[in-house]
C-alpha cells in the first residue's frame, strides 16, 4: 500500500503530461476527425455521442463499485457477511439495463449506417474510381473525362463514386472526407459524400487502404475541392482532346501550385543510380517527342485524346498530363527531372511498377537484360518530356 502511495504522484504527473501532449497546436492533415463532409460529420457525431454516454456510464459504475467496496469491506471483529442465494429482481434488473443500453447504441448506429449506405441523392456528380496496381483512374462519365491520380470535386455538390478494380482488391480512402471503401474484383462498390460548401479551394491526400502488392504504399492520389466555377472550367478543358499547348493558349482551371500545402507535395527522393542529363530538358522538342512517343512504345499503354491509335487503358490517360501536380500514383512531383527519370526507368523509380523500362542501356528486370532495341536515348526522353509537358 505504501509503495502505491509513493508512486501515485509520479503516475499522476505522467498521466497529465500524456494528456497535455494531445493538446498542442499540431496539425493533423490526414485526420479523420475533421468535419469536411456530411459523411465524416455524421460518423464522428455518432462516435462523440457514444463516447459521452459510455464515459458517463463508466464513471457511474466505477463510483458505485468503489463505494460498495469501501462501505462493505471486512473489518476486524465485525459480524460475518449475510449469506444470500438468488435475487430475482436484481437479476432481471442487471439484464434489462444492458439490454436498454445496447438498444440505445444500436438505434443511432443503424440509422447512420442506413443514411451513409443509401443511394446517392439525385443530381450527384458521378465518378468512376478504377483501381490499378498502383495508381488511380478517375472517370467522370457524364462529362467525358478520364484522368489519373488527381480528383477534382466542386464544394457543396454530392460526389457519387462507383468503385471498381482491374486487378486486385484496393481501398479508396480520403481520410479528411471520411469513409473508406474497398474496390472489389468483378464487382462495383458505391460511396458518396458531399464536401462542405464552405470548404473553399483545398488539397487533400487520398490513399489506398488495402494491401495490394509491392507498391501499395505508393498508391496515393490527391483530391482538390474547388468552387463550381473552377470545377466547370477544369472539366470543360479536361473533356477536350489534347493539343500541344502553344497552339491553344486557352487552358482550363488547374489547382494553383503555390496553394498546395506541404503535406500533399511528394518528397520521395530519386533512387540512387538512376542518372539523367537534366541539361537536355531545355532542348526537348515537343514535335519530335510526339514521334518518340510512338517509337518508344508508349502508345501501347497510354491514351492521349485526339492522337490516332493512342487509346489504350493499360496505363494512365495522358490527355492532359501536364495539368497534374503529381506522377506515378502521387509518388513524385510532375516536373521535367522526375518525368524524364520515370520514363527512363519506372521500375527503378517505383518498386514493382508495371511500366516498361524505356531508357536505352537501362537494365530491365523482366527481360533480364539491358534495353537496346526500341529504347529511347536521353535526348529522345527529353523530347517526350517536352511533348507531355505541352499537354496542358
Ligand atoms: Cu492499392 Cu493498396
Amino acid at each position: 500500500m505504501l509503495r502505491l502511495r509513493q508512486a501515485a504522484p509520479a503516475l499522476l504527473v505522467t498521466a497529465c503530461l500524456l494528456a497535455l501532449s494531445a493538446c498542442g497546436q499540431m496539425e493533423y492533415p490526414n485526420s479523420t476527425f475533421d468535419h469536411n463532409s456530411d459523411f465524416n460529420t455524421s460518423i464522428d457525431a455518432l462516435w462523440d455521442r457514444l463516447l459521452f454516454w459510455g464515459t458517463l456510464m463508466f464513471v457511474l459504475v466505477e463510483v458505485m463499485l468503489v463505494y460498495t467496496m469501501f462501505k462493505y469491506r471486512k473489518r476486524p471483529g465485525g459480524p460475518p457477511a449475510k449469506q444470500i442465494h438468488g435475487h430475482a429482481l436484481l437479476e432481471i434488473t442487471w439484464t434489462a439495463i444492458p439490454a436498454v443500453i445496447l438498444a440505445l447504441i444500436a438505434v443511432p448506429t443503424v440509422k447512420t449506417i442506413f443514411a451513409t449506405q443509401a443511394p446517392a441523392p439525385a443530381g450527384s456528380l458521378r465518378i468512376e474510381v478504377i483501381g490499378h496496381q498502383w495508381w488511380w483512374e478517375f472517370r467522370y462519365p457524364e462529362l467525358g473525362i478520364t484522368t489519373a491520380n488527381e480528383l477534382y470535386l466542386p464544394v457543396g455538390r454530392t460526389a457519387a463514386f462507383e468503385l471498381k478494380t482491374v486487378d486486385v482488391v484496393h481501398s479508396f480512402w480520403i481520410p479528411q472526407m471520411g469513409g473508406k471503401r474497398d474496390l472489389i474484383t468483378n464487382k462495383s462498390n458505391y460511396m458518396w459524400f458531399t464536401p462542405n460548401a464552405d470548404l473553399g479551394t483545398r488539397a487533400f491526400n487520398g490513399f489506398c487502404g488495402e494491401y495490394c502488392g509491392l507498391s501499395h504504399a505508393n498508391m496515393k492520389f490527391r483530391m482538390y475541392t474547388v468552387s463550381t466555377e473552377e470545377f466547370d472550367s477544369w472539366a470543360a478543358h479536361q473533356a477536350r482532346v489534347a493539343v500541344i499547348a502553344d497552339s491553344t493558349p486557352a487552358v482550363g482551371y488547374m489547382f494553383p501550385k503555390e496553394q498546395l500545402p506541404v503535406h500533399v507535395i511528394p518528397q520521395t527522393p530519386i533512387p540512387a543510380g538512376l542518372t539523367f542529363d537534366d541539361n537536355l530538358l531545355a532542348q526537348g522538342d515537343a514535335t519530335r517527342g510526339a514521334t518518340a512517343f510512338m517509337i518508344g512504345g508508349c502508345i501501347g499503354c497510354h491514351a492521349i485524346g485526339g492522337v490516332p491509335g493512342a487509346v489504350s487503358t493499360i496505363g494512365p490517360s495522358l490527355t492532359h498530363v501536364a495539368s497534374r501536380h503529381t506522377l506515378a500514383g502521387g509518388l513524385f512531383p510532375n516536373d521535367g527531372p522526375h518525368l524524364a527519370r520515370w520514363i527512363k526507368n519506372a521500375k527503378k523509380m517505383k518498386p514493382g511498377a508495371l511500366m516498361n523500362v524505356i531508357g536505352t542501356g537501362e537494365y530491365d528486370p523482366i527481360l533480364k537484360r539491358n534495353v537496346a532495341q526500341g529504347g529511347l536515348s536521353d535526348q529522345q526522353i527529353a523530347d517526350v518530356v517536352a511533348y507531355l509537358q505541352a499537354l496542358k
